[in-house]
């Protein structure tokens, strides 16, 4: 537990599922107001909001597209207007498919770049206006993954808006660490979530997974969610910029193990 995130006010972004949703638990554990923003699941966002009420904190689901500057103010005003201000917004709605690059359209490229690299902008730039309208020393957390790094044939897309999310974090950590603001990402490996349930479901596909992660297990989404509540808090206030992996050691070459190379 983390005593200074109580009271507290955060925006999490997807975070009726997965580990958006696990980010979103942990914090309201931590009795942070939490808003989370819902696309077409307004059940489950509700669901979610009991689920967070009952952790411990206070909790909103505001309908948004965290594509679009109206969604995200919509974000924004909830957690002003419900719940008195904003200490940290959590850029983590995101999306993927496998395609071959050649075989892309446009449409969903646009869709991808939308939701996982412009929507961290947006979500960014209105947070960053708050800090600086209010004087607070704020936070922001942007998931990436480990495809910020690790190449990823047929997910060209993805890992352009992962490799964005990246530069993106450390250049406004940079522009902005003399506010007192705060920027971070957090880049997961394989971790245990419905955006790739199908993928581990399959004994042989999990198998190959399993042999590329040194840990030899997949994540937890709650193992994100802990780097998530460390990061939020005066624990890592002297952290900004950063990439943090939780990741199991995916992102370590894990081909080279035994000294072979
Ligand atoms: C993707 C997962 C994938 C993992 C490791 C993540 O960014 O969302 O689907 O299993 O990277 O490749």
């Amino acid at each position: 537990m983390y005593q200074d995130l109580a009271e507290k006010v955060a925006v999490v972004t997807g975070g009726s599922k997965g580990i958006g949703n696990a980010i979103a638990r942990r914090l309201a554990a931590e009795k942070m107001a939490v808003v989370i923003n819902y696309h077409s699941d307004k059940e489950g966002a509700e669901e979610t909001v009991a689920e967070l009420e009952k952790a411990g904190g206070k909790a909103v689901a505001v309908h948004a597209d965290v594509g679009t500057e109206e969604g995200i103010q919509a974000l924004l005003d909830a957690a002003v207007f419900k719940f008195g201000g904003l200490d940290l917004w959590v850029n983590n709605a995101g999306m993927e498919n496998q395609v071959s690059t050649h075989e892309l359209s446009l449409e969903d490229w646009n869709k991808v770049i939308n939701v996982n690299l412009t929507g961290v902008f947006l979500g960014s730039k209105a947070a960053i206006n708050h800090f600086l309208e209010t004087g607070k020393k704020g936070n922001i957390i942007n998931l990436s993954s480990v495809h910020e790094v690790i190449p990823w044939p047929t997910f060209a897309h993805y890992t352009a808006s992962k490799g964005g999310v990246k530069m993106f974090t450390k250049t406004i950590a940079m522009e902005y660490a003399h506010k007192g603001i705060r920027v971070n990402a957090i880049a997961p490996g394989a971790i245990k979530t419905p955006i790739n349930a199908e993928k581990f479901e399959n004994p042989k596909e999990k198998e190959t997974t399993l042999n590329m992660i040194p840990i030899n297990s997949l994540g937890e989404p709650e193992d994100v969610a802990a780097a998530a509540a460390w990061l939020a808090s005066t624990e890592s206030k002297y952290v900004t910029g950063t990439s943090l992996f939780v990741d199991g050691g995916m992102s370590l070459y894990p081909s080279f193990e035994e000294g072979k190379g």
